[in-house]
């Protein structure tokens, strides 16, 4: 059963909102703006911040989505997480874009919310303080995800460990980038072309 709500989770996930919502308002196409990314941060690029909303409300929505139906059909703890963990993997690699996708970020942040809404809030509190401070996106992106482990820990949920670090180690990659910037200096801040 873990396979068949993995699939489900990969489903969801690999929905690109970030694409379809940019290709329906007619604001172009979201892999040849900015950072070519398909999340909320880039569509907040093309200048539309309502797609930018929607883009981060939908992208979070289908990871906390996976999880919930998943717990709605009583899934067991494994394959709860594994319906969220699968979400994400399908924002970053959705076979709908040849596998190229998104850094999951958003996706993250709703399934956590689902998966322990406690831990949740605290990765998105983690964000936007870090965001905050820096005015720079993947700062509070790579901020959140470390935190992840950290706030599992303090909030006595190890059994989330395992899914929590694999997480918060994907989203560090999918941010190579990223981080090659914020060494350079030219990440760009929020809202920044
Ligand atoms: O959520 C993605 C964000 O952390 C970075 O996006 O477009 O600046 O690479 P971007």
């Amino acid at each position: 059963m873990v396979i068949l709500w993995a699939a489900l989770g990969y489903l969801l996930g690999s929905i690109p909102f970030g694409v379809l919502i940019t290709r329906a308002m007619n604001l172009g196409d979201l892999r040849q703006i900015g950072s070519g990314n398909i999340g909320a941060t880039n569509v907040l690029r093309t200048g539309n911040k309502g797609a930018a909303l929607a883009t981060l409300l939908l992208d979070g929505g289908k990871g906390a989505a996976a999880v919930l139906i998943a717990r709605a059909f009583e899934a067991d703890g494994i394959a709860v997480q594994a319906a969220g963990v699968a979400a994400f993997f399908g924002h970053c690699f959705p076979v709908w874009l040849r596998f190229k996708g998104g850094k999951g970020v958003a996706t993250f942040l709703g399934l956590m919310l689902a998966l322990a809404w406690p831990i949740g809030l605290l990765c998105c509190a983690t964000w936007a303080a870090a965001a905050y401070l820096s005015r720079i996106s993947s700062v509070g992106a790579l901020a959140a995800s470390a935190g992840a482990p950290v706030w599992m820990l303090v909030t006595g949920r190890a059994d989330l460990l395992v899914s929590g670090v694999l997480l918060a180690a994907l989203v560090w990659w999918r941010h190579s980038a990223n981080l090659a910037r914020l060494r350079a200096g030219t990440e760009p801040k929020i809202g920044q072309k």
